[in-house]
C-alpha cells in the first residue's frame, strides 16, 4: 500500500521531470535557456542534470499529468500539484528553472525552482513527501557516490554543485536547502571517510560550517574547509579562477580545528592582552577534547606556531585546564 504509492509518486516525479526538461528546450523555455547560458552550464551539463522549466501558466502540469492518466487522488500526495475543491488543481512551481533532484539510486525525488529574474522566493523546493526527506538526501550524490576522487566537497547550493561538476569536481554535494543533519552525515559516510565543506565564503556560510564540522566528527568522518574568499561561492570561485585554481584551494584546505579557532578569534581583540589571554584558554579547553595525548600535542604545536605563542606556556595552560589530568 505505502510502497505502491512511493512508486507512484515517482513515477509522477519522473514524468514531470521529463516534461519539464522538454519545455526548456521549447518555444516558452527561452528565458530560461538564456538564463543558464548566463550561468555558463553547457548543454552537456543541462542534460546531465536533467535541467528543465515550469511553465508560466498556473496549472499546466497539472493538466498534463491528468493527461497522462494520474488521478486528483495520487497527484495530491507528490508534492508539484495543489488540489482545491473548488478551484481544481494548480501546480507548485510556476515560471521556474527547475532541478531535479535524485536519490542516490538516481530516482526523481523532489524538485527546487529558481526564478530566472527578479521574485522572492529565489529558490522554491519541492515539500517532503513519501519519497522526499530532506534531511537524508543530498543533491548530486548519485554522481558523487562513484567519484574517483578521494573526498566528497560538501557544498551549499544547487549551482554550486552543478558549476563543480562541470569543471570537473563530479564528487561534489549539497544539502536541499536545508542545514546539514546527522542523517546527512551517516548517509555520506557510506561513500567516504573524508567530507572537504566548501560552504559560501559570507557569514551565513561561515555559520553553518561550525554547525556541520561537529556532526561530520560525530559521524565519524574527517573534515577540512576549503576557503572560497574572496569570491561569494565556488560557482563564482569556478567562474573567476577555473577548475585549476579551485584545485590548489582543496589542496590548501583547512584542518577543521584550526578553523573553529581562526573563526573564535574573531571575537577577540588580539592586541589586547586580556582578550588574547582569555582567547588561549578557550583553545586550551578545546585542545583538551582530544583524546589522545598526541593528538593534543600535535595541536598544541599548530597553534603555537599559527598565532606565535610559546609551545610551553600553551602546554601547561593545557595541563592546568585538565582536571583529570592531562
Ligand atoms: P544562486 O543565486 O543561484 O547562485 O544561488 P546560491 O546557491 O548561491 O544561493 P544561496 O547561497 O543564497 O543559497 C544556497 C542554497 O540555499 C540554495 O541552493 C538553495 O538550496 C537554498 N536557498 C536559497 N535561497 C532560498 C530560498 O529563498 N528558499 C529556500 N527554500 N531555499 C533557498
Ligand atoms: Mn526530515
Ligand atoms: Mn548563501
Ligand atoms: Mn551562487
Ligand atoms: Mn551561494
Amino acid at each position: 500500500q505505502e510502497a505502491d504509492k512511493r512508486a507512484r509518486i515517482l513515477e509522477i516525479n519522473k514524468t514531470a521531470a521529463k516534461y519539464f526538461y522538454m519545455l526548456l528546450q521549447s518555444q516558452q523555455g527561452r528565458a530560461a535557456r538564456e538564463y543558464f547560458q548566463k550561468r555558463e552550464l553547457s548543454e552537456e551539463t543541462i542534460r546531465h542534470f536533467g535541467l528543465g522549466y515550469s511553465s508560466k501558466y498556473s496549472n499546466d502540469l497539472y493538466q498534463y499529468l491528468k493527461r497522462q492518466g494520474y488521478e486528483d487522488s495520487v497527484l495530491k500526495d507528490c508534492g508539484l500539484v495543489t488540489i482545491d475543491e473548488k478551484r481544481g488543481g494548480y501546480d507548485k512551481f510556476w515560471n521556474r528553472a527547475m532541478f531535479p533532484i535524485m536519490d542516490a539510486n538516481n530516482r526523481v525525488i523532489g524538485f527546487g525552482g529558481r526564478v530566472t529574474g527578479q521574485g522572492e522566493p529565489k529558490y522554491l523546493n519541492s515539500p517532503e513527501t513519501a519519497v522526499f526527506d530532506k534531511s537524508r538526501n543530498l543533491y548530486g550524490l548519485n554522481f558523487a557516490r562513484t567519484s574517483k576522487k578521494p573526498q566528497i566537497l560538501l557544498c551549499e547550493g544547487y549551482m554550486d554543485v552543478i558549476a563543480l561538476h562541470q569543471a570537473g569536481f563530479d564528487n561534489a554535494v549539497a544539502s536541499l536547502g536545508t542545514a546539514f543533519t546527522s542523517g546527512h552525515a551517516s548517509l555520506l559516510k557510506r561513500y567516504t571517510k573524508e567530507v572537504y565543506l566548501t560552504f559560501d565564503s559570507d557569514g551565513a556560510g561561515v555559520k553553518a560550517a561550525l554547525r556541520a564540522l561537529p556532526i561530520l566528527k560525530e559521524a565519524g568522518l574527517t573534515a577540512k574547509v576549503i576557503n572560497m574568499t574572496p569570491y561569494k561561492d565556488p560557482d563564482e570561485f569556478i567562474k573567476a579562477l577555473g577548475a585549476n585554481g579551485y584545485q590548489e584551494r582543496i589542496d590548501q584546505a583547512e584542518n577543521s580545528f584550526l578553523f573553529e579557532i581562526r573563526m573564535l578569534e574573531r571575537d577577540y581583540d588580539m592586541s589586547d592582552p586580556e582578550d588574547k589571554t582569555a582567547f588561549f584558554g578557550q583553545v586550551a579547553q578545546k585542545i583538551l577534547n582530544f583524546s589522545e595525548e598526541l593528538e593534543r600535542e600535535n595541536y598544541i604545536e599548530a597553534v603555537a606556531q599559527r598565532y606565535q605563542v610559546g609551545f610551553e606556556q600553551l602546554r601547561n595552560m593545557v595541563k592546568h585546564l585538565g582536571t583529570r589530568g592531562y
